[in-house]
């Protein structure tokens, strides 16, 4: 296994609520392999509560696991690219919402601008779906951030194929060997879970 001391990730969180403690559970693995973390959060993240939990619960969980303060701004992202922050960009969870924006060149919350200022330096951005529509209007930034240089996804498959047939969802413990692919420029296999 890659040793992740030192490398730098930055590890964007979206608005796919169901998913955060299984994420988290990834991101303190990540810690434990000495990876260097900052977090970033969507507005959504940043001031919506849901059953899932507080937005300051999440925020305070987030900033004790990585031990750094969450970015959460336009402004606080868009360094990310001239001071080349990160080795990689996780976005784990990602939402469809945020996908159809990477999909087309939208960078209107502090992930989309992260992923904007991240990839102008030509660095991995590595993606972990969350969402219903996947198979649905999504399909389409689906399959065309696949062929999209320096982007990669973390496997995938159908959550829930009889109730929710377009939902798509990351396989989260696959996160790390991922990662530790597309810091080598490729896509971990197979894609499809
Ligand atoms: C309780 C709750 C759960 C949600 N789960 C998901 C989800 O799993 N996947 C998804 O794409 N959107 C989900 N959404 C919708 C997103 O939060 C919404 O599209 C939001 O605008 C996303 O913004 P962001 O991508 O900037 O975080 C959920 C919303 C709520 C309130």
């Amino acid at each position: 296994m890659m040793d992740l001391k030192d490398i730098r990730i930055g590890f964007a969180f979206t608005g796919s609520f169901c998913t955060f403690s299984k994420v988290i559970a990834e991101l303190e693995k990540l810690t434990t392999q000495g990876a260097d973390i900052t977090p970033v959060i969507s507005y959504s993240v940043d001031s919506i509560d849901t059953r899932f939990g507080t937005a300051n619960e999440w925020k305070t969980r987030i900033e004790a696991v990585t031990g750094k303060n969450v970015i959460r701004t336009i402004a606080d992202a868009e360094p990310i690219g001239p001071k080349c922050m990160f080795d990689i960009l996780v976005v784990a969870p990602c939402t469809g919402n945020t996908l159809g924006k990477l999909a087309n060149g939208i960078s209107d919350t502090p992930v989309t601008m992260a992923c904007k200022a991240h990839l102008r330096n030509g660095r991995p951005l590595l993606l972990a779906l969350s969402t219903n529509d996947g198979f649905g209007i999504n399909a389409r930034n689906i399959g065309f951030l696949q062929n999209c240089k320096n982007v990669f996804f973390v496997p995938y498959g159908q959550d829930d194929p009889t109730r929710k047939n377009n939902s798509l969802m990351a396989e989260f413990d696959m996160i790390l060997p991922a990662i530790e692919a597309a810091l080598n420029g490729k896509q971990l296999q197979p894609v499809l879970i």
